[in-house]
Order: structure tokens, then C-alpha cells, then sequence
């Protein structure tokens, strides 16, 4: 099975990503909070991300939350999309929160050690 990597543009965050699953299974594995996994099957647009640089194959997207054009300009459902080599990618719409916020689990407080 290869193993891709998958750099996050807007953190500059990397995870591995086999071929065999979904760029959003990989990005869950990143641990954050809220990332907000929603229905897993093309339907419902919360793992929106654009392809900045890659190859992938995708399944059916909902054209509800996946235009032509935006499909023409790699935006795609993080959640139809296996990597087919190293992949750079922009989170869009309500996923872009959670990825975006630093991670809490950090010690609070810990300017005062
Ligand atoms: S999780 Fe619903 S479209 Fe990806």
C-alpha cells in the first residue's frame, strides 16, 4: 500500500495519507478539535478543500457543494478524494476553522513554569 504525504497550506501541517483512504481520514488522524466529519459520503460539503498540488482520485461529489467549476479548479470533497501521490491542499468553508485554530490540548497557563 503507498503512502502519500499531504501538506495543509494553511498551517503548514503534514500527515501521511495511504491510497487506500480518504484525505479526510487522513486529516482526522491529525487530531484536532471539531473537525466536523460529517456524513463521509459526498453529501453534505463540510470537508470542502482545494488541491493545490497532486494527483487524486475522486468519486462522486454532490454538485450541490461541488460545482463544475469548482471541480475544474480542484476544489473537491475531502471525503471522496484518495491520494495518487503527495498532495497540498487548502481548507475551505467550515472545515477551515477547525484546522486553522491551534491545537488546545497544550498545557494551559504554561507561561509560568
Ligand atoms: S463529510 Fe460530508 S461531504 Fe465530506
Amino acid at each position: 500500500m503507498a503512502y502519500h504525504v499531504v501538506t495543509v497550506n494553511d498551517t503548514g501541517e503534514c500527515f501521511r495519507c495511504s491510497s487506500q483512504e480518504s484525505l479526510l481520514a487522513g486529516m482526522e488522524r491529525l487530531g484536532k478539535k471539531g473537525i466536523p466529519v460529517g456524513c463521509r459520503g459526498g453529501g453534505c460539503g463540510v470537508c470542502k478543500v482545494e488541491i493545490t498540488a497532486g494527483t487524486y482520485s475522486k468519486r462522486v461529489m454532490s454538485r450541490q457543494h461541488i460545482s463544475e467549476a469548482d471541480e475544474c479548479a480542484g476544489r473537491v470533497l475531502a471525503c471522496r478524494v484518495r491520494p495518487t501521490s503527495d498532495i497540498s491542499l487548502a481548507v475551505l468553508g467550515k472545515m477551515k476553522a477547525s484546522v486553522c485554530r491551534p491545537n488546545a490540548d497544550t498545557t494551559p497557563g504554561g507561561a509560568n513554569p
